[in-house]
């Protein structure tokens, strides 16, 4: 078996493949944009004036986005921001040339004057921290959503993160919780971490924890939702193949990976799913805001 698996790809490594699998497949299933519209809210109800009570107009608001991807959220957040700071400056990391190219241009739509700055580091957040100068900068915000799954030892990621922190700034952080089927799926199968370079063990449990031990206060806003994931019993479907290689951070797994455990995985996830009214076949999925302080 293991020289039958060494031949997974991890699916982070074809950026291509990942572009494809989350935003034509696990976008779609995961309700991504009712998900994101909940974390919208949460910033505009709650951050915002957070930041805004501690951080005057004058000052320069600055935001460390790690994993951005197109940056959907970070995107509404440098667009509100805009309206209550005269100068922001905006850090992007993502090793995805594509999605960020694509966050760029949807950055470039806000006009920012000569005062703001926008830098776009290509590259995992190992490199930033290593090579960067703009590592060694102090940000007002710093988020990661759901990207901390793959920046390596979380606990290292976390004291790197929050050296990154102003003094009085926060960290907003989305993350899965334990009753995800990405999560049992990797508590079942411990070897996809190390094969697929993604740590989707990791939990807002976890986070929470870790975040509380260092000295930080965490606010928690629990996200509850379900997946569909009928098509990924479906080998024919093209759809449900791509929704395998997320919910398994592997490239392709259905063709890579043994048959005996595909069939395998396919069992445990019938057996951790429901059936609806309808017929199709539901997984359990919740993510969770943390609001991470000092
Ligand atoms: C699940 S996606 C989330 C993207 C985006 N934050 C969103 O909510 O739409 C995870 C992101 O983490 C990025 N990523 C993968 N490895 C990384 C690393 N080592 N450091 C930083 N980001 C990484 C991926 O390229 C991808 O854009």
């Amino acid at each position: 078996m293991s020289a039958a698996i060494s031949k997974i790809q991890p699916l982070t490594e074809d950026h291509e493949r990942y572009e494809d699998v989350f935003y034509n497949a696990f976008y779609k299933v995961a309700q991504k944009d009712v998900v994101d519209e909940k974390v919208i809210q949460y910033f505009d109800a709650t951050l915002l004036k957070r930041l805004t009570d501690v951080f005057g107009f004058g000052e320069e608001l600055s935001l460390l986005g790690v994993g951005v991807g197109e940056g959907p959220l970070e995107f509404h957040f440098l667009k509100s921001l805009q309206s209550h700071y005269s100068s922001i400056c905006n850090v992007a990391v993502d090793p995805n040339e594509g999605m960020l190219q694509t966050f760029k241009g949807k950055v470039a739509t806000l006009n920012f004057d000569d005062k703001s700055s926008c830098h776009w580091f290509t590259g995992p957040l190992s490199q930033f921290v290593a090579e960067s100068p703009l590592a060694g900068n102090k940000y007002n915000l710093i988020s990661s959503i759901h990207s901390l799954y793959h920046t390596g030892d979380f606990e290292t990621t976390f004291t790197q993160l929050a050296t990154m922190m102003k003094e009085k700034g926060l960290m907003i952080i989305v993350c899965k919780n334990d009753i995800n089927l990405i999560s049992k799926t990797f508590h079942k199968l411990p070897w996809l971490t190390e094969s697929t370079q993604s740590n989707e063990r990791l939990s807002s449990k976890n986070v929470r924890e870790f975040a509380q031990s260092q000295g930080y206060d965490v606010i928690t806003v629990v996200i509850p939702h379900h997946w569909d994931i009928t098509e990924v019993f479906d080998d024919q479907s093209d759809f449900g193949n791509k929704l395998l290689d997320f919910f398994t951070m592997a490239a392709y797994f259905r063709q890579t990976a043994p048959a005996e455990l595909v069939d395998d995985l396919m069992s445990f996830w019938r057996s951790i799913s429901t059936e609806d009214e309808n017929g199709r076949i539901v997984a359990p999925a919740q993510d969770e805001i943390l609001l991470i302080s000092k």
